[in-house]
């Protein structure tokens, strides 16, 4: 009787987990999802790109846009473990955020008559496998890696500005809110108390990171 009742209590717990992450896989995916906000894109002039520039703009968003859906299992993945009633507020604030971010990139890519990376499931399960186990140690390391993946990100939207074609103003615009927003969402990480991560990890982090922009530019 009480393996019964105690087998019930798992599945339901169970239940529960699968819910959440049912709940955090549809966010991921934007697919007839609208943003809270409008794209930074919306009233600029869409001037005719060489095939060339159009390309590379194409390959630069997809990159974002796999960043983005990473970035819905970074938040996402500790805002379904979190216990503290702030961090999850904080946790879910940002992640609605990433989620216009993940949109306006989708946008942009279909303008760009091109396709988000085939990829994006993988990336999507590994980075909420590591966003979930960073959340294992504490806050402050689960925040310190919010942090430092902010950080990351800034200077790789840094790289995009300097590459991405002047034309190509509708890209800019995007990549330009997104980093100031990411700017903000590695402040707040860091008040909330994010500790720095070791060296040996955050270099790991920028390896996992060039692999995975590589692969998405291309695929
Ligand atoms: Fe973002
Ligand atoms: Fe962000």
């Amino acid at each position: 009787m009480s393996e019964t009742h105690a087998g019930a209590r798992r599945y339901s717990a169970l239940d529960r987990l699968i819910g959440r992450f049912d709940r955090v896989v549809r966010a991921a995916v934007p697919a007839g999802q609208a943003a809270a906000r409008p794209s930074p894109a919306t009233d600029l002039p869409d001037p005719p790109l060489t095939a060339r520039e159009r390309r590379h703009s194409a390959g630069l968003m997809r990159v974002n846009h796999t960043g983005e859906v990473c970035a819905q299992a970074v938040y996402l993945g500790p805002a379904m473990v979190a216990r503290d009633p702030t961090l999850e507020r904080f946790l879910r604030g940002a992640s609605a955020e990433e989620h216009d971010h993940l949109i306006w990139c989708a946008q942009r890519l279909e303008e760009l008559e091109s396709r988000p990376s085939v990829l994006d499931p993988a990336w999507f399960a590994g980075s909420i496998a590591i966003a979930l186990a960073a959340a294992a140690f504490g806050d402050a390391v689960s925040l310190g890696f919010v942090e430092e993946t902010e950080r990351q990100v800034c200077a790789h939207l840094d790289g995009h500005l300097t590459d991405l074609s002047e034309e190509d103003v509708r890209s800019r615009a995007i990549v330009a809110a997104m980093r100031s927003d990411e700017a903000r969402h590695a402040a707040n990480a860091r008040e909330q108390g994010g500790r720095e991560l070791p060296l040996p990890i955050r270099r790991v982090m920028v390896l996992q990171a060039r692999v995975m922009t590589t692969l998405a530019y291309w695929i």
